[in-house]
């Protein structure tokens, strides 16, 4: 591992630099350049969330601390429109009103905070992390569990926290997944009390219609679940919160290697959770799951080591370090009928933010496509990287010196019929030219680079996820 660059001073915090740096305008611009072509039969949006703080808080920044920002861009007949919003969240209208920081960010004592997420972290729920789309709303979520916050996929106008009319109790993980082929939204939710996570399922008429208690050993930190035709699976990994630490009003993890990872099958609408052990790591995301024969099968980035220790011991040499992320494609094979566990490795480039074609979540799947991570000491994206497992082939686009890619979600065009009968989006941030552009690529044709680039009126930070919605899921669910 290459030495971990310490910056100078709080103010050199590089996650507050270059291409993360935050923007402040909100703009909306039709009158876009375009490089190429944009595919008439690419009709839909591609969403981005990520933090962009608005407000400077006293004490030290976190990458993940920054108010989520939405950049989107809509292509319809050949022609693209980006816009970018702020999620105005409880906390965003508090500081908002005030026009300044009330919150300090996730390595300062958040004591006087004046309300956090209903775990009792005292945190700003930004809602920074992920956009999924669900029943006509795009779901803006928190790495730490918070508020839904629904958007309109169009406007990015914040409808407000979504609570599915009244039937939501308590908060929802970063990353619920959604089966297309039934409308329900699967999600879970966790904290520092016992049982620790609450599994649950959203219905297709957007009320929550089951809820199961899922005891854990202790207090965890999941970050996303599996889904497959009949089961969701949970995760309890041993990534924990360091419970002194949290006593005397820090937020600290550690990992600890004596543990066993263990998978936790559950029927959809059930509660009895079937445990599967398998070695210690941590993951951050599933890239999908389904079901084949007496198995649960589940690919994901599986991270070996989560703890680096960073070589000089300040607080920012701390948070590089842990942004750190070496992960990589791995399957895991459940037995339900044995109650066998097989996991093993598929593949050996660093790769994470992966995703499957939205259509077939939770049923077998062959490509997936991946986000490389490059080696500088901050999280960048250079390559983007279709996987196919049925061979270990990959298809490789490199974005180029200084260019760094988002998730890129697949697109199917226009009557689509299968995985690779679309598109791939990512925005491209170029760091020399300090400027960004959306970036399309033929799904089928990975390696050959763009087809059609849009150039941007202003620079997209580098943030976290992205979703694509179809023309035909907007339709469905006139605003
Ligand atoms: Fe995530």
């Amino acid at each position: 591992m290459e030495p971990i660059a310490v910056a100078r001073a709080a103010e050199e915090n590089p996650y507050l630099l270059g291409v993360y740096a935050p923007v402040a305008d909100e703009i909306t611009s039709s009158d876009l350049e375009v490089i190429g072509e944009i595919p008439r039969d690419l009709n839909g949006v591609y969403l981005r969330n990520g933090p962009n703080r608005q407000y400077p808080a006293d004490g030290r920044y976190h990458w993940f601390d920054g108010d989520g920002m939405v950049h989107a861009v809509h292509f319809e007949n050949g022609k693209a429109r980006y816009r970018n919003r702020f999620i105005r969240t409880a906390a965003f209208h508090e500081e908002s009103k005030q026009g300044r920081a009330l919150w300090t960010g996730v390595m300062e004592n958040p004591a006087g905070n004046p309300f956090g997420n209903t775990h009792g972290l005292g945190l700003k729920d930004s809602a920074n992390t992920d956009v999924i789309f669900h029943r006509g709303k795009v779901l803006a979520t928190w790495y730490l569990c918070g508020s839904p916050y629904a958007l309109d996929p169009l406007s990015l106008e914040t409808i407000g926290a979504e609570d599915f009319l009244g039937t939501l109790a308590g908060d929802m993980m970063a990353h619920p997944k959604v089966d297309e082929a039934t409308g329900e939204l699967f999600w879970f939710d966790y904290g520092p009390e016992a049982p620790y996570m609450r599994y649950g399922v959203i219905s297709p008429e957007g009320t929550v219609s089951h809820v199961a208690d899922v005891s854990l050993p202790g207090p965890r930190l999941p970050h996303d679940m599996a889904l497959t035709e009949n089961y969701a699976v949970l995760m309890d990994l041993p990534l924990l919160q360091d419970q002194d630490a949290r006593r005397a009003g820090k937020y600290r993890i550690q990992f600890d290697r004596s543990l066993a990872s263990r998978f936790g099958v559950i029927p959809r609408y059930g509660s009895d959770v079937r445990w599967f052990e398998a070695k210690p790591c941590y993951i951050y995301h599933v890239v999908n799951s389904w079901e084949q024969g007496d198995e649960i099968i589940m690919d994901v980035c599986r991270v070996k080591n989560p703890s680096h220790a960073p070589r000089v011991k300040t607080p920012l040499a701390a948070m590089l370090a842990y942004l750190r992320l070496d992960a990589h494609l791995y399957r895991y094979r459940f037995n339900l009928r044995t109650g066998a566990v097989a996991e093993g490795p598929l593949d050996d480039v660093n790769l994470e933010f992966p995703s499957v074609d939205s259509r077939i979540v939770s049923r077998p799947h062959r490509y997936s496509y991946n986000m490389r991570l490059s080696s500088d000491f901050t999280l960048l994206f250079d390559a983007l990287v279709r996987y196919d497992s049925s061979t270990g082939a990959k298809e490789i686009h490199e974005f180029g010196p200084g260019r760094w890619g988002s998730e890129a979600p697949f697109a199917p065009r226009d009557g689509s019929t299968g995985e690779t009968d679309g598109y791939l989006v990512s925005f491209v941030t170029d760091e020399r030219e300090n400027r960004s552009e959306v970036a399309v690529f033929d799904a089928a044709d990975v390696a050959a680079g763009p087809v059609g680039r849009v150039l941007l009126p202003q620079r997209v930070p580098v943030g976290f996820h992205a979703t694509w919605v179809r023309m035909d899921q907007l339709r469905s669910w006139p605003s």
